[in-house]
């Protein structure tokens, strides 16, 4: 069968860190009260890059009308499946074709009942039918319709049946005033879930263990030594390898970061804790980040009680006892390449020379060095720029966002592991 539109198994793979960018969403929108947020879910792939178009049911149009998504997307709203505008070039089979991503948004109980028995008498139903791109259903609906066998039951066989992915409900305070799951999944949520299905997935059943963030020492009940980590570039790597496939634990020191999405998030305080939390995780995983800001020491004797003004003189000495190096740890247990771990290196001076030290003394193989005086690097800010060090040398990553420099050093990973995965023998003929 020949395709009269562009082939999307021919259309290159895209970034995972802009899977968005440049694809053709169709978003389809149900007759719920939820409809009025599926302009915000336009309004993001948009941002995103994305190039959308928007189809709607009929009840849809009660609740929204389509000059909101004609103006938010700038292109015609399908809405009549025998309009003789709209469907003058049979708009709906072109836009199914074109689509590398289908998205329902509010996927209602009766919108999911259409679907899953196949129909295709209206728009949103045709499309979802006609595609051969992925379908991602947002449903929303209220708590006891929700929790019907009969709703399980038609969303299990989009599922099984059709290779449907499904994104929420989320739980929470509902327009009908039940609380419970029901609720359409947060904008940002259907949006990054859409990122996944569109991801090159070469991360795929990887476990990944990331450590973020500092780490808190106490001094006393209400004083600790800590540093200026943010957790933000760790973050960053856990959301990215999530993206990518991969079965993520985060190992999180005190941050306000966020816990991305879809990760296992094990909130430590101090070394020990992260250095117990680090063991367990590590043991089973194939690769180990450490983007945390471990502390080189901590209190040696911390107090019991709030320290008082004078309490210890007017030349105060704090006895300090070295932690323990985690990483350099887990780089003199490993027995082989397995975990591949990848490092840090925080400096201020002679970089690229330090990175080299701490690559070789912890055993590991690759350093992700950054400047940390550099303005737009390192702590609390948003950006990065990092030169990745390994024995075959040192490659700059250019400067962006810590989710786009993620994903470079998730490129390298995912580059390092094919190199040392074994070569399948080739079938014997
Ligand atoms: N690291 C660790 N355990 C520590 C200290 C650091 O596992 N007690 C890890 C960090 O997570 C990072 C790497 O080692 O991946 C380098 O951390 P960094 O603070 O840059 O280096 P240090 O080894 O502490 O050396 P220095 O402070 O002298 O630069």
């Amino acid at each position: 069968m020949e395709a009269p539109s562009e082939p999307r198994a021919d259309r290159a793979p895209r970034d995972p860190a802009k899977p968005l960018a440049g694809a053709n969403v169709v978003v389809c929108v149900g007759g719920g009260i939820a409809a009025y947020k599926a302009a915000e879910v336009v309004r993001r792939f948009d941002k995103a890059g994305a190039h959308v178009d928007v189809a709607m049911t009929e009840r849809a149009q009660a609740f929204i009308g389509p000059l909101t998504f004609q103006a938010l997307t700038r292109r015609p709203v399908f809405t009549d499946l025998f309009s003789l505008t709209e469907e003058a070039t049979i708009g709906h089979i072109q836009l199914a074709d074109r689509a590398d991503l289908v998205v329902v948004a509010p996927a209602t109980a009766n919108l999911i009942a259409r679907l899953a028995a196949g129909q295709a008498d209206d728009p949103v139903a045709a499309i979802a039918l006609a595609t051969k791109a992925p379908v991602l259903l947002a449903p929303s609906m209220n708590v006891h319709m929700w929790a019907h066998p009969l709703v399980q039951a038609n969303v299990r066989r989009l599922v099984d049946v059709a290779g449907y992915r499904v994104v929420g409900p989320g739980d929470g305070f509902l327009a009908c005033r039940w609380v419970g799951p029901g609720r359409l999944a947060e904008p940002a949520d259907i949006v990054e879930a859409a990122a996944h299905v569109l991801s090159v997935q070469d991360l795929a059943g990887a476990r990944v263990v990331v450590t973020a963030g500092p780490t808190y020492e106490a001094i006393d009940p209400a004083r600790f030594i800590g540093n200026r980590s943010s957790g933000k570039m760790g973050a960053a790597i856990a959301a990215a390898a999530q993206r990518r496939g991969a079965e993520v634990t985060l190992l999180l020191g005190p941050s306000a970061v966020p816990p991305p999405i879809g990760v296992r998030t094990i909130a430590v305080e101090t070394a020990a804790q992260l250095e117990a939390a680090l063991g367990d995780a590590a043991a089973r995983a194939d690769v180990v980040v450490m983007a945390a800001a471990v502390a080189d020491y901590r209190a040696a004797k911390p107090a019991a009680h709030k320290l008082k003004r004078g309490e210890l003189g007017k030349k105060a000495t704090i006895e300090l006892a070295a932690n323990p190096d985690l990483l350099a740890g887990l780089g003199a247990r490993r027995k082989g390449r397995a975990p591949l771990l990848v490092g840090f290196a925080a400096e201020t001076e002679k970089v690229l020379e330090h990175a080299r030290k701490k690559l070789e003394v912890k055993k590991v193989d690759l350093i992700v060095a950054n400047d940390v005086s550099e303005p737009g690097a390192g702590f609390a800010v948003d950006t990065n720029r990092v030169t990745l060090v390994d024995a075959d040398g040192a490659t700059e990553v250019p400067a962006g966002t810590k989710a786009e420099v993620a994903h470079r050093i998730l490129d390298r990973v995912v580059a390092m592991r094919a190199a040392a995965a074994p070569v399948k023998k080739r079938k014997a003929r």
